[in-house]
């Protein structure tokens, strides 16, 4: 039998009154894969993550989660079935503890609120020792350790990250790098990763697709990806550093 795909995108278009943001967009996602989703400000991102969460609704097209429409389902009910998911900007109960705040979704998850399990948690996103901190103290660095901690707290099978990288220094940028990577390694699950920055997103996924104007303009490896010449002209630009080893 033919495996199914974990998610399957099928033709989704999302229009904001006359503004057509999502234009017949169509990609799967396999168990435990990670996918960079890439693309200039405003070309629908953020609008994707947001219909395949059920917090939009498309206007027409169809999402497939382990082989069941979902897109009829509310954010709770697919958050229930393994969707995970972080925002661009972070939402933390700030005045609540960093424990708390792990503890709350796995208690909405339906799995029950476990603190040990938070705090084991807590230590692979390496926040134990300031687990009993206000989550309004951190930093964002650690807010954002903070974020992915509530996310995989549910045990998703599938985590979407919205410009996880955004704001960081290169420091921080390369611990949470290692910390993706080690999520995956430990509990397989699969990534969709909007992001601009490209150095680091190519360091933990090798298939992208890019999205301009709501529409995939290409799908395949950072390395082709730098090489055609409509991703260039809508997004990359002449800012672009091409991948380490790409140089000539
Ligand atoms: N809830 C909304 N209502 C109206 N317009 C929206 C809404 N969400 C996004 N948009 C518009 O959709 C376009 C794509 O936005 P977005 O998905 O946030 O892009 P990105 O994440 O790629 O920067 C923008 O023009 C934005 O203004
Ligand atoms: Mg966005």
């Amino acid at each position: 039998m033919e495996e199914m795909s974990l998610l399957k995108v099928e033709r989704v278009s999302k229009s904001f009154g006359g503004n057509r943001v999502l234009k017949e967009v169509s990609f799967t996602l396999e168990k435990g894969e990670i996918l960079g989703i890439v693309g200039p400000n405003g070309s629908g991102k953020t609008t994707l993550l947001n219909v395949l969460t059920g917090i939009v609704r498309q206007d027409s097209g169809s999402v497939l989660f382990m082989g069941r429409r979902i897109d009829r389902l509310k954010p709770h009910q697919r958050a229930r079935m393994g969707m995970g998911r972080t925002f661009q900007i972070t939402r933390l109960f700030s005045n609540l503890t960093v424990l708390e705040n792990v503890i709350i979704p796995m208690h909405y998850g339906g799995g029950g609120a476990d603190e040990r399990k938070a705090e084991e948690i807590l230590k692979m996103v390496g926040l134990f020792e300031l687990k009993d901190r206000k989550a309004g103290n951190l930093s964002l660095a650690q807010r954002k350790r903070l974020e992915l901690a509530r996310a995989i707290s549910v045990e998703p099978k599938v985590l979407l990250l919205d410009e996880v990288f955004a704001g960081l220094n290169p420091v921080s940028v390369r611990e949470i790098l290692e910390l993706l990577k080690k999520i995956h390694s430990e509990t397989g699950v699969a990534m969709v990763l909007v992001e601009h920055v490209l150095k680091a997103l190519f360091q933990i996924t090798k298939r992208v697709i890019v999205l301009s104007e709501g529409r995939i303009i290409y799908e395949g490896d950072p390395e082709g990806m730098a090489k055609s010449e409509e991703v260039v002209k809508a997004y990359l630009g002449e800012r672009y550093e091409a991948p380490r080893g790409q140089r000539s």
